[in-house]
């Protein structure tokens, strides 16, 4: 047995427990009410990564939840890796649906993991996944193995768009320097196929609101003589889309970059089993945009979906009424050279201007980001590579992915370095859905493969 795996062998009871700890804390960015466990979380990420080996350790306040940062600096002239992740979780709404508490950590075993897997909020996204590099720095630090400067900055405030962070990078730019940032929050193919995301879609959110009367009013005295704004604001979502289901937004596809036939083809080689993908979402078809297959329409293809949708009488038994208002949250996924400015500015005015006289309509833009692609040529990359080939025995396959890391475009354009993705989760994995997991092969694996990340790019970066 080599060294990284007898030490893994040894200490994996400790590491499992550890991150358990961490995943009791409930820290949802989103619902203030849980401001005081957001920031117990930081405190505890920073204990752990000061147990880890990490010299200097600290919260540093912003105008939201605080970032914590921690370093360990060997050598000025080593490269510095900068490792970013995530303490903050989703709601675990629906609570109803978790079969054991959202926060009540526990180990079960399932089909895709037969070792077991921790189902609790943030297991996987992303406390699991950023956890796996503060045991990879304990890992080298105590093995006399680090052969790069670390840094981590670990933010409270993702999965609310991390507003706070552009802040934080902008007046820490010689604290943050580095030359190239690590990050664990997405996903790999299957267990035997390895990975690295190569991209990012962008995300513009926006909520609407259109109001009719000015008071909800009796659906019999009224009914058939003013406009009901659910039943306009349905029509007005449905026009969104048209037949072949393209996205109608006069100018929403200016700027999108087609993919050549060849790199098509390059993307269409990646295993995928379009059967196995219906069952495991329980349906009898697929649906998307015409002329793209599946991987297409969830990576390198925009989106607009309804997120949430409400209004009117949806207490127990009938009430007649036409609501005076309804409301709609709206996602769109963008793909590189989208603004998402821009396009939130072109969603307002068509929106805007397909409401009929009968209602007003507010269009209020929440949060958004761009896009990233990483390009599979540089050191980063192939210092990826060469860990993933290490420890699983292959190549990894390059992916781009349909989620979004706003700030992942940020950190090229403020800190000038490039982000390498090793993600070890599945999709199976129920990122925000109820009952998310993270199977205890894929944390151990992540521990496992990170060091050979750093080994590599030190390697390369000396060249
Ligand atoms: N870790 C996810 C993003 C992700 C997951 C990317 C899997 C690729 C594969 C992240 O925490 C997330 O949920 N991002 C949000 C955006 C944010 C602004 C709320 C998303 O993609 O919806
Ligand atoms: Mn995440
Ligand atoms: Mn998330």
């Amino acid at each position: 047995m080599n060294k990284s795996k007898a030490y893994l062998e040894e200490n994996k009871e400790r590491f499992l427990e550890e991150l358990i700890d961490l995943l009791k804390l409930p820290s949802i960015s989103a619902d203030p009410s849980y401001k005081d466990d957001v920031i117990a979380t930081a405190h505890m990420v920073k204990k752990r990564l000061a147990e880890a080996g990490c010299t200097h350790t600290e919260i540093c306040e912003t105008p939201g939840y605080p970032v914590v940062y921690g370093e360990r600096i060997i050598d000025e002239n080593l490269p510095t890796v900068l490792v970013y992740g995530h303490y903050d979780v989703q709601p675990a709404d629906p609570i109803e649906l978790w079969d054991s508490p959202a926060f009540e950590p526990v180990i079960k075993k399932t089909d895709k993991h037969p070792e077991g897997a921790i189902f609790a909020r943030g297991a996987c996204d992303d406390k699991g996944q950023m956890y796996m590099h503060v045991k990879a720095l304990e890992y080298m630090v105590e093995n006399d193995d680090l052969p790069c400067n670390v840094k981590f900055m670990i933010e409270g405030e993702e999965e609310v768009g991390s507003e706070n962070l552009g802040w934080f990078i902008q007046r820490n730019q010689e604290k943050l320097k580095n030359d190239v940032i690590l990050i664990s929050d997405t996903g790999m193919i299957a267990k035997d196929v390895p990975s690295i995301t190569t991209g990012l879609r962008g995300l513009s959110y926006v909520e609407v609101e259109v109001t009719g009367p000015n008071r909800d009013l009796h659906s019999g005295l009224y009914g058939g003589a003013v406009a009901n704004p659910i039943n306009i604001l349905s029509k007005m979502i449905a026009s969104l889309h048209d037949e072949n289901n393209k996205i109608t937004i006069p100018g929403f596809y200016d700027k999108v970059e087609e993919l050549s036939q060849v790199e098509r083809a390059k993307m269409a080689e990646a295993p995928f089993d379009v059967e196995q993908y219906k069952e495991s979402i329980g349906l009898h078809d697929i649906y998307g945009e015409k002329g793209y297959t599946t991987n297409e329409r969830n990576s390198i293809r925009p989106t607009l979906d309804v997120n949430g949708i409400w209004g009117g009488y949806i207490g127990e038994g009938a009430k007649t009424v036409i609501p005076s208002k309804a409301y709609a949250k709206i996602s769109m996924r963008l793909v590189p050279h989208q603004d998402w400015k821009e396009i939130t500015e072109l969603f307002q005015k068509h929106f805007e201007s397909i409401a009929p006289d009968g209602v007003y309509v507010k269009v209020k833009p929440h949060h958004g980001g761009q896009g990233y692609v990483t390009p599979i040529d540089g050191i980063e990359y192939k210092a990826a590579s060469e860990a993933y080939k290490e420890v699983f025995g292959k190549e990894p396959i390059p992916q781009r992915s349909g989620g979004s890391i706003p700030i992942v475009a940020m950190f090229e354009k403020e800190l000038k370095s490039k982000t390498i993705l090793m993600g070890f989760g599945l999709d199976s994995d129920a990122i925000h859905s109820p009952n998310e997991h993270f199977g205890i092969w894929n944390y151990l694996k992540g521990i496992e493969t990170i060091p050979f990340f750093y080994k590599h790019f030190a390697r390369l970066k000396q060249k």
